[in-house]
């Protein structure tokens, strides 16, 4: 895919089988930002008295769309006309969204070429919505193909190239926008790509070889543990969790070095379960095969590091992914078990299904040997965060006050949202075990709250958020952008957030 931008003068003259163009409400009727040029040419090619009936069938309404065939030899053959909903509260989700469905009216017309002018853009937000309206289209373009056979079925459906128009005096911000967005998108669609990979396939030795391979891809730094070093640096609860499967653990280091070299890092860290089937405390058969996402978060980390090392963000920033099965032989950790840990805690194994604080739980005291100006946890960790938030927004619990509200304002920046949950005191007593320093549950009430006070014990007294992606990992996919499936979430979160912190 390539995208250009091209002056906005031209747009009427410029050749192409689609121009995406949008529709705002204000004011309580259809407003379509164009140049007059462009706006005299569609008007020419309306027949004259089928002119009211085109103003009134041009929608605005958010996703509502018009297909106009022109007239003319030269120029734009088609236009597809796309609801933004009301001007006044446009944002960059509009725009996200409005680039997805740019790219799904390409698609069901079947071009290999799509033009996008995302309108008459104020210069305070021509940057961030053109990142967003690239990002939209970039995702949309993302489907999960690579198993399936039958290739050529996919491969028309591809689009060979894409356009967004830009004028001056905003063409300069529209053409940093673009480059920002097509990085964004571009990771966010390789977490995809981990996530949706099968058990069978993305197994933790995988993930740590695809890990190895962005790393000189992208120039990170890389380390990946094998089952002897991660015994060496004495991570007992991740190899409690993968003596039950006959996978190696890995864990992996990814570095980039975008700071000075005495700047504390950001320290991302991201829940590599490659399979949960609940070990001996086993999850019900229906909806199991789900558990290939259990690995999100990790694929996240991983393609975040991308997403900064393409960005050429200037800060350290660190990621680090515990990866195992979780499954059942003869060895598995039983319920009763009491493992240790590398932060030398005892957990008393009441629920083998609580397996990913396990794992992150000796990843958490990994990153404190950095010294971190703060750390982030991703997580497929409870069905609870589900009950309790569903699937609009990630729950965000933390140690510091300033990180949960930056990572908030990350979220809504990205439209990846996260809200905050408290991490009181009081929760604590629900991990108090009889037999060992606490224990990896916390019974039924505020399940996602608990696991995160579980994490909390791993962080010593550094800066720390946890998000719990439970519910916005993959789903429905039923926005412009998504398909079904995986869904990337929290890379653009992320990676909004540590630029957040280049100023
Ligand atoms: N991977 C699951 C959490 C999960 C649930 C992810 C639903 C995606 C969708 C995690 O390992 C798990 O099994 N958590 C248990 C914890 C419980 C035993 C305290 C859960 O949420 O049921
Ligand atoms: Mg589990
Ligand atoms: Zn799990």
């Amino acid at each position: 895919m390539d995208i250009v931008h091209l002056h906005s003068k031209v747009i009427a003259e410029h050749d192409t089988p689609l121009l995406v163009l949008p529709v705002y409400e204000e004011n309580d009727s259809s407003f379509i930002s164009i140049p007059d040029e462009l706006a005299h040419e569609i008007y020419n090619t309306v027949d004259g008295s089928m002119r009211p009936m085109f103003k009134e069938d041009v929608k605005s309404k958010m996703g509502e769309s018009l297909l106009v065939y022109l007239r003319s030899d030269a120029g734009p053959q088609r236009i597809l006309f796309v609801g933004l909903g009301e001007k006044s509260s446009l944002d960059s989700e509009s725009l996200r969204r409005f680039g997805g469905h740019a790219v799904r009216g390409a698609e069901s017309l079947g071009v290999s070429s799509l033009t996008i002018y995302p309108g008459c853009l104020e210069s305070e937000v021509a940057k961030e919505f053109s990142q967003a309206v690239v990002e939209g289209a970039v995702m949309a373009q993302w489907d999960y193909n690579e198993m399936k056979t039958d290739l050529k079925k996919n491969k028309d459906k591809l689009l060979e190239s894409l356009e967004v128009l830009a004028e001056e005096p905003i063409a300069s911000q529209v053409k940093s926008g673009i480059e920002v967005g097509k990085i964004i998108g571009g990771a966010s669609n390789f977490a995809r790509t981990l996530q949706s990979r099968p058990g069978n396939v993305a197994t933790p030795t995988h993930l740590g070889e695809e890990a190895s391979r962005i790393a000189s891809e992208y120039g990170l730094k890389v380390m990946v543990m094998g089952p002897e070093e991660i015994k060496a640096n004495d991570m007992q609860a991740l190899l409690a969790v993968s003596q039950g499967s006959s996978e190696e653990p890995r864990f992996i280091i990814l570095e980039h070095e975008g700071g000075n070299p005495d700047d504390p890092p950001l320290v991302l860290v991201g829940k590599g379960l490659t399979f949960d089937a609940g070990g001996l405390s086993i999850k019900p058969s229906s909806g199991m095969e789900d558990m290939i996402f259990d690995m999100s978060g990790g694929a996240s980390v991983i393609a975040t590091l991308q997403g900064v090392a393409a960005l050429g963000v200037s800060k350290n920033v660190i990621g680090l992914i515990p990866c195992s099965e979780n499954l059942i032989n003869g060895a598995a950790m039983k319920p009763g078990d009491i493992i240790g840990s590398k932060e030398g805690k005892t957990i008393e194994v009441i629920n083998t299904d609580a397996e990913g604080r396990l794992i992150l739980a000796d990843a958490l005291s990994y990153a404190q040997s950095f010294s971190p100006a703060a750390i982030v946890d991703c997580a497929t960790l409870t069905g609870a965060v589900v009950v309790a938030l569903g699937h609009h927004a990630a729950a965000v619990l933390g140690t510091d006050a300033d990180l949960v509200e930056e990572l908030k304002i990350a979220g809504e920046r990205s439209g990846e949202r996260c809200w905050p949950l408290p991490l009181w005191d009081e929760y604590r007593q629900q991990l108090d075990s009889e037999v060992a320093d606490l224990s990896n549950v916390g019974g039924r009430s505020a399940g996602a709250i608990t696991a995160a006070c579980f994490l909390k014990e791993f962080v010593g007294d550094y800066k720390w958020a946890h998000l719990d992606i439970a519910g916005t990992a993959y789903g429905e996919g039923k926005l412009s952008y998504q398909r079904k499936g995986a869904l990337g979430f929290p890379t653009r979160l992320l990676i909004e957030w540590i630029r957040s912190r280049e100023e």
